[in-house]
């Protein structure tokens, strides 16, 4: 029988990817895919729930049952969203691939092919949404925060996580290897769920609803706890 852990608890998830303009036609933008966010939201519904899904650009997902859907475009949009259903939320989730960078000053009418070589595109940083909302963070809010890492010669993905974990101060960070074809537009997932309490759970190999549940029962493991 299914367990309704999330009764009465509002969780606010963002998930895909952001897209940043170069004018109106145009963007920079990323491979996310958004399923695992979508699971994310799926699985806390089916667990009773109150879901607001902030998504940026997916795949042709399907919106569960009984979620509530805002569609955002670039990364400042995801921020103002976030920074409102947070402020109401219980537990929040990024999911969302971020854009770390977008073009400084969007062009106000499409961008012409001349015989002149192209202007090279000015970037500037995007805000760290997830270490903002952990600074705003209520009383008791739970935030999870999500790493796609490769390792390299020197540093694991785990390490990687683990410094991630400090460095943005959430509470709870899935983090899941990239690259070689993994995680990224597939259905499947791996990793670990790190807590700041140092907790560390291997996520094995599987869909990601069972990555959303591990991540399900963390929460909700942290707010017995708490009580
Ligand atoms: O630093 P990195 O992009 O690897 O961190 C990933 C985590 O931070 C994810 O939870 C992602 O949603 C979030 N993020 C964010 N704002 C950014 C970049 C990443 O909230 N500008």
């Amino acid at each position: 029988a299914l367990q309704r852990t999330l009764e009465g608890v509002h969780v606010a998830i963002s998930a895909g990817g952001t897209r940043e303009p170069l004018d109106p036609v145009r963007f920079l933008g990323n491979r996310s895919s958004g399923k695992q966010g979508y699971a994310l939201a799926r699985v806390a519904a089916q667990r009773g729930a109150r879901v607001t899904l902030v998504a940026g650009n997916t795949a042709d997902l399907s919106t569960p049952a009984g979620v509530d859907l805002i569609r955002v475009g670039s990364a400042v949009e995801l921020r103002d969203v976030m920074h409102k259903v947070s402020a109401d939320a219980d537990v929040v989730v990024m999911a969302a691939a971020v854009a770390d960078f977008r073009p400084v000053t969007p062009a106000g009418h499409k961008i012409k092919k001349t015989s002149a070589d192209p202007d090279p595109i000015t970037l500037t940083k995007n805000p760290d949404i997830l270490a903002e909302l952990v600074s705003a963070r209520r009383e008791g809010q739970v935030i999870v925060g999500f790493a796609a890492e490769t390792g390299d010669e020197t540093t694991s993905v785990l390490d990687y996580g683990r410094a991630k974990l400090k460095r943005k101060g959430c509470d709870l960070l899935v983090v899941n290897a990239v690259g070689d074809g993994k995680a990224f537009e597939q259905e499947d997932n791996a990793g670990w769920l790190l807590s700041a309490d140092g907790a560390e759970t291997p996520i094995p190999h599987g869909s990601k609803a069972q990555l959303a549940s591990v991540v399900w029962d963390a929460v909700t493991a942290r707010s017995t706890d708490s009580q």
